[in-house]
């Protein structure tokens, strides 16, 4: 059976590489179902995120600690369903690799094998670096994840902006140094100054990709729902809402009801 020619290039781990070398910024959002997905990644998003924020914003929860990896299984199946060009990568969830290296590697596979994802994202430096090697020795790509990872929030206790002191910011970019030395694809930094964020995308040669991290890295990625205006309550300094959503939602949602009550819905036209 010959294939259909498609008239689009996956994005591979490789074209995230050119892209950071030939200046071009690397456009990454998050989603967590077939639906979205889908429409992501028909308008153009490079990397699609199933991130663990799933766990706030589809699952309620206050942290992202509760998600399991199997429900993480269960998003990542319905967006790569969904998705045709993008790189999805999928988030191991608090518990699924911090044990050691085997059970990061078991996590990581299922989440490969089962969902059909393209790369798996990890929070940490040298802390995780033994369960990271292991990871890319299997053959999966890896995107790290420094400044603020939301998977210690307890151990920190705020979500405030990381790496302010010297200490970190040295540690910060050793941890990014080691990872691109071990063979990473890319990594995100979250929550940090925006010049700090710059002379890492400078120092090492994987692309960078920043979440309330400035300007002068190689990409940004922002949480799905929250540049579409479906929640309120968080408004951090680096989000930019692009739709104010929930209004949208909640007046059609209204005009719905009215038009039932009102014995409105359906018409003549809409009925069998
Ligand atoms: O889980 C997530 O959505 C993330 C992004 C904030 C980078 O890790």
């Amino acid at each position: 059976m010959s294939k259909v020619a498609k008239d689009y290039t996956r994005i591979t781990t490789n074209s995230l590489s050119e892209m950071k070398q030939r200046g071009e910024k690397i456009a990454m959002l998050t989603a967590y179902d077939f639906t979205l997905a889908g429409i992501v990644d028909k308008a153009g998003i490079d990397i699609i995120l199933v991130g663990d924020s799933a766990s706030n914003v589809m699952a309620g929860h206050e942290t992202t600690l509760p998600i399991t990896l199997d429900q993480m299984i269960y998003h990542a199946s319905g967006v790569i369903r969904g998705v045709e060009r993008a790189l999805v990568v999928v988030d191991l969830p608090f518990g699924s690799y911090q044990s050691d290296s085997k059970e990061a590697l078991r996590s990581a596979i299922r989440i490969m094998k089962e969902a059909g994802a393209h790369a798996v994202k990890l929070e940490g430096g040298s802390q995780i670096k033994e369960s990271i090697v292991r990871i890319l020795q299997a053959g999966i790509p890896v995107m790290g994840h420094l400044g603020l990872t939301p998977q210690s929030i307890y151990k920190f206790g705020t979500y405030t902006v990381r790496a302010k002191k010297e200490s970190e910011a040295i540690q910060l970019i050793e941890d990014a140094k080691m990872l691109e030395e071990i063979g990473c694809f890319g990594i995100v930094l979250e929550k940090i100054p925006a010049k700090l964020a710059a002379k890492v995308a400078r120092e090492v040669n994987i692309p960078i990709i920043g979440i309330g991290a400035g300007n002068e890295v190689d990409g940004q990625v922002l949480v799905l729902h929250d540049m579409l205006g479906m929640s309120t309550e968080f408004s951090p300094r680096f989000l930019r809402r692009y739709l104010d959503l929930n209004k949208e939602i909640t007046e059609a949602v209204r005009s719905y009801a009215l038009d039932v009550k009102s014995h409105d819905f359906p018409n003549d036209k809409e009925q069998y």
